[in-house]
């Protein structure tokens, strides 16, 4: 049979290596295990069935070793030292590999981890692994309708098919728990933040629960975003004002609702004034007032609430990249403890390239976390191949200076700058109901990025891709390379064609797709194209330095001075603080405007290279993946000659200059 892509990372294809295999055979060709727990049945089974087909071998599972003999085996330590309740040990004692964990989840992720270095042919000589969360909450937030549409979904409808459940459970729905657990993630987000008050009915309730007994054993957590209007559409009361007893009433009643249903309820996601959902500002309250009073209805079952930052007002004359900071940052430190800020990882929203979020750093009182965007809204969709961990990498290791050199995005993140009480990284879902789950297969690689990450913010993306590829792919040498290699610059690929040298905003209206630079009405002056590249006669791009919008001044001042002065500040940056004249020489030795043609040019071209890259390794990976990335490539590649022609004639106009001689020829 040919392989979809459906399995995932959790494809334990035989090891080609009759060595190794034999290796790995002489090690581990027993489990041991008496436990009766749902969890550690799962971790026996996926060890059970992952090495019995990866080493072409049925692996023996019996109730324990006997002396000297080899094999796995499971120590639950509660009080075990040097990791957290969900970290664990692999380690080799005399001939046995033992999975040492506080809790059954910690021997789950241990299975896993153990599985993945059998997969990725590491060896299990002499163990001595030591592995806890750097993040206590890894998500993902799935922003799926109640209708079974996907809000920004590019692989198909929602995987939840609300109109079966509770009492039909999909196969996949475990699938998915497998895939997720494997790589970490312990919470799910089912519903999209543009939230339909129905989630909170008990008709849905119902279903939610369904899922949740489904994912509970996999150490996964459910969690809704809740329109913040329900008392008003569900209760039938008058107002939906946080300050209102009979709003908080009515919060805590359908909290402690919730909590009877599924008592490990992870807690609500709220998106709440912004791109017209309802929240507290509706009543004149505030953030604070919003937050609190759902905080205080989950607070007694142990519930957190996640409220997103994304909010920005249409203001023709602002920057709508002050805006979240602007709003939140006077509010640090009035939020109850279980409340958490969701930050967007870019102050605009998921741009191909965007600075780091100023509010990463100046909450000191109040935790945040990062929202990353899997699906691929502003990346092509499901047709451009882009790797986004060197993206996520990117930011995680911007350094904030919030406390001195080394507050590094991720630093704040885990805790570790102002010791936060809940931390948490998020992955705005690109599942959908495709038999390959992303649509584009080599989009699996983001969701499972996001998960390593979210576990190890320090994850370096080469270290992932080589995983990755080895896990779902190929195991051949060259090809592993080969795919490594399009994979790690396949982002800077997609900057190069789509947003070059900090562009940003350039997408079309509405659906977001294809390049619409020439954009000057909308609804809101901000959904505009020319709000954000402010081009004219004279220059490119926006200034935000204190000449300009100023929303530098929201960054610490070390940063400030790395982006303050355009003929020092890093080029990938350059437009998104800068006004920069088309003839203004850069560090490249070309003008602006040759720079930015060569750019969009030589962008548009490495989809070429990536084509001919791919075609090397069709005889490694399997034919149908093959195939279908191949296919893809060739949209890619007429994407690409668009977005570049685009931009390209349209800037032109105000740069009034020849295209550099190398592109004047038509291709
Ligand atoms: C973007 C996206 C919306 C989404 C919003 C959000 O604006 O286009 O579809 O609802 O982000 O994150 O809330």
């Amino acid at each position: 049979w040919a392989d979809d892509g459906y399995r995932l990372w959790l494809k334990f294809d035989l090891i080609e290596d009759a060595a190794l295999r034999q290796k790995y055979l002489s090690q581990v060709p027993t489990i041991a295990s008496t436990s009766t727990h749902p969890t550690v049945q799962i971790a026996v089974e996926e060890l059970r069935q992952g090495l019995g087909t990866l080493l072409g071998k049925p692996v023996a599972v019996k109730p324990a070793l006997g002396a000297n003999e080899k094999g796995i085996s499971f120590k639950l330590n509660p009080t075990e030292s040097g990791i957290s309740e969900e970290g664990f040990k692999l380690q080799t004692v005399g001939g046995t590999l033992q999975l040492i964990a506080q809790t059954e989840r910690g021997l789950l992720y241990a299975a896993y981890e153990l599985l993945r270095r059998v997969q990725t042919g590491t060896s299990l000589e002499k163990l001595s692994v030591t592995s806890s969360p750097r993040i206590q909450l890894r998500l993902l937030n799935h922003w799926d309708n109640h209708v079974g549409t996907i809000e920004r979904g590019y692989a198909g409808m929602s995987l939840w098919k609300w109109y079966e459940l509770p009492e039909r459970l999909d196969p996949r729905y475990t699938e998915y728990a497998r895939a997720n657990a494997a790589i970490g993630i312990n919470g799910t987000v089912v519903n999209n933040v543009n939230a339909s008050a129905r989630f909170l009915t008990d008709e849905y309730l119902q279903k939610v629960k369904a899922l949740a007994d489904v994912f509970r054993p996999y150490g996964i957590k459910v969690y809704l975003s809740v329109n913040f209007a329900s008392p008003r559409i569900l209760g039938k009361l008058k107002t939906a004002d946080p300050l209102d007893p009979d709003v908080r009433a009515w919060w805590k009643q359908k909290a402690a609702d919730v909590y009877t249903l599924i008592p490990d309820f992870g807690g609500f996601l709220v998106k709440a004034n912004s791109e017209g959902e309802p929240g507290p500002m509706d009543y004149g309250r505030t953030h604070v007032d919003g937050a609190n009073v759902l905080a205080e209805a989950v607070k007694p079952h142990g519930g957190i609430i996640m409220w997103r930052s994304f909010v920005y007002e249409p203001d023709p004359k602002g920057d709508r990249f002050k805006a979240a900071y602007d709003e939140f940052k006077p509010l640090d430190g009035k939020f109850h403890d279980n409340v958490i800020i969701q930050v967007k990882n870019g102050p605009i929203d998921f741009m191909p390239r965007e600075p780091f979020s100023p509010l990463f750093g100046a909450m000191t009182q109040t935790p945040v976390s990062m929202e990353f965007q899997l699906t691929q809204e502003y990346l092509g969709w499901a047709t451009h191949w882009v790797y986004q961990a060197p993206l996520f990498e990117e930011v995680l290791s911007a350094d904030t200076h919030a406390k001195g050199p080394g507050s590094t995005v991720a630093k704040v993140l885990d805790g570790s700058v102002y010791k936060y009480p809940i931390t948490s990284m998020v992955g705005v879902a690109n599942t959908g109901s495709d038999r390959n789950w992303t649509g584009h297969p080599m989009a699996q690689a983001n969701w499972y990025a996001l998960g390593r990450m979210a576990w190890e913010p320090t994850l370096a993306s080469e270290q992932i891709a080589d995983e990755w590829v080895k896990m779902s792919l190929t195991r051949k040498p060259q090809a592993v390379a080969t795919i490594k290699n399009i994979m790690l610059k396949s982002r800077e690929i997609y900057v190069d064609y789509t947003s070059p040298l900090g562009l940003h905003h350039l997408m079309g209206e509405g659906h977001h797709f294809g390049p619409e630079p020439w954009l000057n009405k909308a609804r809101r002056p901000d959904w505009t194209a020319v709000y954000y590249h402010r081009a004219d006669s004279l220059g490119l791009g926006f200034d935000r330095t204190a000449r300009g919008s100023n929303a530098l001044s929201q960054y610490a001042p070390p940063v400030q001075q790395q982006f303050e002065n355009p003929a020092t500040c890093p080029l990938p940056y350059l437009l998104w603080f800068h006004h920069v004249p088309w003839t203004q020489k850069l560090s490249t030795g070309r003008t602006l405007w040759n720079e930015l043609v060569h750019r969009f040019y030589s962008g548009a071209e490495q989809v070429k290279w990536m084509q001919n890259e791919w075609n090397k390794v069709k005889k490694d990976v399997d034919s149908e993946i093959f195939a279908n990335v191949a296919g893809r490539l060739l949209t890619q590649e007429k994407e690409a000659l668009w977005w570049r022609d685009a931009c390209v004639l349209y800037f032109q106009e105000y740069a009034r200059q020849p295209l550099p001689a190398p592109y004047q020829k038509p291709n």
